[in-house]
């Protein structure tokens, strides 16, 4: 029970690799927060693993300072943080606009952002706390129709090492995860919104894994949890790439 006593606030917990990394830390013991702008989403998760929902939509620092409030509340502390909301809108990039460069980046990485800024101080005042950024290959390879979103993703492996270092002296550790394809909603957007083109980009990533098949919402939460842990505590500022070999650096 690696997370017996802990409290863990994960973002976009509702669906997908959120939902299996709730799933994951609870059955270890964690109390969990569900933070998502899928309100009743986040609701069935809690009560389905007696954890705590809080409506939240990560691009809203006014959100975020209540969700966190809520918790804080609740639980009192927050020692586990997985940033782990996300979205895209497939779509090429000279078919794109300005809003569409806000909504992504403001979800994908200021919204990181917007909640690290939140949490951490505390953490950092106990000098004990570890968070947990979804990243994507995405931003270490690009991904067709996924320019802004691979920029943002690319920006939170950045965003992960300078806090890594900023928080490494009060023993807070900030590590990432970087999937490729995974089996969630978000994955199958492509080929809903395109039909046989985003069918086809989804096969293209899949062909790009050495081992051939898309992940499971579950083998991205087991190597999320492995970073939240103490089986971790000599590792900071890491980027793990959980994508069937997809990229190797
Ligand atoms: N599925 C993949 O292939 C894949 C690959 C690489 C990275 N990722 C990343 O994994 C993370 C989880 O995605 P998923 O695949 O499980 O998708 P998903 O769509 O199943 O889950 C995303 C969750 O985030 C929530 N969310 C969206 N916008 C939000 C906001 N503004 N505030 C709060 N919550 C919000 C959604 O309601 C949903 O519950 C994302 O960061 C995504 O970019 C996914």
């Amino acid at each position: 029970m690696r997370f017996e006593g802990k409290i863990a606030l994960i973002t976009g917990g509702a669906s997908g690799i959120g939902l299996a990394t709730a799933q994951r830390l609870a059955a270890e013991g964690a109390r969990v927060a569900i933070g998502d702008i899928n309100e009743d989403g986040a609701r069935g998760v809690a009560g389905e693993l007696d954890g705590l929902a809080c409506r939240l939509d990560v691009s809203d620092t006014e959100s975020v300072a209540q969700a966190v409030h809520a918790v804080l509340s609740e639980f009192g502390t927050i020692d586990v943080l997985v940033n782990n909301a996300g979205t895209d809108l497939f779509s090429f990039f000279v078919k794109t606009d300005p809003g569409l460069w806000d909504f992504l980046l403001g979800v994908n990485l200021r919204g990181v952002m917007a909640v690290t800024h939140a949490v951490l101080p505390g953490m950092q005042e106990r000098a004990s706390g570890a968070i947990v950024n979804v990243a994507s290959e995405a931003g270490r390879v690009g991904s067709q129709g996924s320019a802004v979103y691979s920029a943002a993703k690319a920006g939170v492996i950045g965003f992960t090492k300078a806090i890594a270092r900023e928080a490494a002296r009060y023993r807070v550790r900030v590590n990432a995860v970087a999937p490729g394809p995974i089996e969630t909603p978000l994955l199958n957007a492509a080929p809903k919104v395109y039909g046989e083109l985003g069918e086809r980009l989804k096969q293209g990533m899949v062909n790009a894994t050495v081992m051939g098949r898309c992940g499971e919402p579950e083998e991205v939460a087991a190597s999320i949890a492995f970073l939240a842990s103490d089986d971790a505590s000599y590792v900071t500022g890491q980027t793990l790439n959980v994508s069937g070999g997809l990229s190797m650096w």
